[in-house]
C-alpha cells in the first residue's frame, strides 16, 4: 500500500510543479512494450502466421488492412499517439519495422493459458526476453538506433490480455462454474508475466481489464439460450467478465506491495465499455449491439460462416455510428472514444496520468 501512496504523491508533485503547457507535452515519451490479443494486435497476426486479414478492415483510417482487427486504429493506437509517439510494430513483422520506440508482441487470440503455445502470454515474454537481449547485442556491437539497457526499465509495460481465455472457454462449452474456476490459473499467468518483466528490469506497468465479453455480437448471435441483462447482454459472460476483472484489481494491488519501486496501473475497461453500450445513443451510436461489418442483418450482423473481410460480407455505410466492427472487435469511433475515457484516468487504479510516463 505504502508504494500506492508514494505513487500518488508523485503524480500530484508532478502536476503542481511543472507548468501546465509542459505538464501536457511528452517531449520524452516512453518506450512502450505491449502484450495481449486482438484487441491490441497491430498486425502481429498476419506477420506470425499470415493469416489473411483483408479489408474493409483499416478503411476508416488507414485506407488498408495493417492486420489490425478494426476499421482504423485500436485502443493502443490512440494511445501512443495521445503520447505523440509512433505505433507500434508488430514484434513479428520482419519488413518495414522500427522498434525505437518499443514493440507489440499482441497477436490475435492469444490467451494466457495453455502456455508455451503460440501466442499465449508467456511466449510474448520470452519473445519480449529475446528482444531485450539481441539489442544489448547489437548494442554492445555499435550498432545505431537499438535499444539501450536503460529503456527497458524506463519503458512503459501495458498487458490487456485474459478475454480469449474466458471466451475460449465458453464456446468449449465449458460452464459458468467451470469456467470461473478457470480465473485464478488465467491471474497467475499475468502474475508470472509481470514479476518476469520485472525481474527483466520493467518498473511502469499499465494493466487493462477485459471488457463486457457478453456485449459482443458475436457471443449473442452464437450463445442463443443464455439469459440476456437488462443492457441485452448475455449475463453469465460479463458476471464471469467481472469476476476476473475484481481478481485482476486484487492482483494489480498484491503487485504493487510485492515488487519494489514499481507502479501498477489498472484500468476499468469494462465500465468504460458497458459505458458505451448502455449509453450508445448519448455517445452517438446506434445499434450498439449490432456488427457493422458481416453478415445475417439485425440483430446482430454476425454469422461465423460469413465474416468481416471474407467473401459474401456486407459492412455499413457509416461505421462511425457503430461500436461494433465485426462482431468481436470495436469500431475505431468506439475505441478513439475509449482511449478518451482511459486518458481521462477516471477509471484508472490509483488515478494516474498517461503522460506520467514522459520522461
Ligand atoms: C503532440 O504534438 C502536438 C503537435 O506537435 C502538440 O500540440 C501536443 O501538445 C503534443 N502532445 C503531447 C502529449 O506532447
Ligand atoms: C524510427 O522511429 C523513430 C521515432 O519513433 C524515428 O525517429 C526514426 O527516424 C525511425 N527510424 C527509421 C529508420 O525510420
Ligand atoms: C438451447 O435450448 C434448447 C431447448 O431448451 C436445447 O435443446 C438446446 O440444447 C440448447 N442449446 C444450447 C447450446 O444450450
Ligand atoms: C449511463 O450513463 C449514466 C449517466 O451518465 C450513468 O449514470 C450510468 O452509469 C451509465 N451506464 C453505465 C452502464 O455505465
Amino acid at each position: 500500500m505504502s508504494s500506492l501512496h508514494n505513487y500518488c504523491c508523485i503524480a500530484i508533485l508532478s502536476f503542481l510543479l511543472l507548468p501546465r503547457s509542459l505538464h501536457s507535452s511528452c517531449t520524452r515519451p516512453p518506450v512502450i512494450f505491449n502484450f495481449g490479443d486482438s484487441n491490441s494486435d497491430t498486425g502481429g497476426l498476419v506477420a506470425g502466421l499470415g493469416f489473411p486479414v483483408n479489408l474493409p478492415n483499416g478503411r476508416a483510417f488507414f485506407a488498408k488492412s495493417t492486420g489490425r482487427l478494426s476499421d482504423g486504429r485500436l485502443i493502443i493506437d490512440f494511445l501512443c499517439q495521445s503520447l505523440n509517439t509512433s505505433l507500434l510494430s508488430p514484434y513479428l513483422d520482419s519488413l518495414g519495422s522500427n522498434f525505437s520506440n518499443g514493440a507489440n508482441f499482441a497477436v490475435a487470440g492469444s490467451c494466457t493459458l495453455p502456455k508455451n503455445v503460440p501466442f499465449a502470454l508467456n511466449i510474448q515474454v520470452q519473445q519480449f526476453t529475446h528482444f531485450k537481449a539481441r539489442s544489448a547485442e547489437l548494442v554492445n556491437a555499435g550498432v545505431n538506433g537499438v535499444l539501450g539497457i536503460e529503456s527497458f526499465s524506463d519503458a512503459l509495460y501495458i498487458i490487456d490480455i485474459g478475454q480469449n481465455d474466458l471466451a475460449d472457454s465458453f464456446s468449449k462449452g465449458l460452464s459458468y462454474v467451470q469456467v470461473f474456476n478457470k480465473i485464478p490459473s488465467v491471474l497467475t499467468e499475468i502474475q508470472v508475466a509481470v514479476k518476469e518483466i520485472y525481474n527483466q528490469g520493467g518498473r511502469k506497468f499499465w494493466v487493462h481489464n477485459t471488457g463486457p465479453l457478453g456485449c459482443l455480437p458475436q457471443k449473442l448471435a452464437l450463445v442463443r439460450n443464455d439469459s440476456l441483462d437488462s443492457f441485452g447482454c448475455i449475463a453469465s459472460y460479463n458476471e464471469v467478465a467481472q469476476v476476473f476483472n475484481e481478481g485482476l484489481r486484487k492482483l494489480c494491488q498484491e503487485l504493487r506491495s510485492d515488487m519494489k519501486d514499481v507502479s501498477v496501473v489498472y484500468v476499468d475497461i469494462y465500465s468504460i465499455k458497458l459505458d458505451i453500450v448502455a449509453n450508445s445513443s448519448a455517445y452517438g451510436f446506434s445499434s450498439p449491439l449490432m456488427a457493422c461489418c458481416g453478415s445475417g442483418g439485425p440483430p446482430y450482423n454476425y454469422d461465423k460462416r460469413v465474416t468481416c473481410g471474407f467473401p459474401g460480407y456486407q459492412v455499413c455505410d457509416q461505421q462511425s455510428r457503430f461500436v461494433s466492427w465485426d462482431g468481436v472487435h470495436y469500431t475505431e469511433a468506439a475505441n478513439a472514444l475509449i482511449a478518451s475515457k482511459i486518458l481521462s484516468s477516471d477509471h484508472s487504479i490509483p488515478k494516474v496520468n498517461f503522460e506520467f510516463f514522459c520522461q
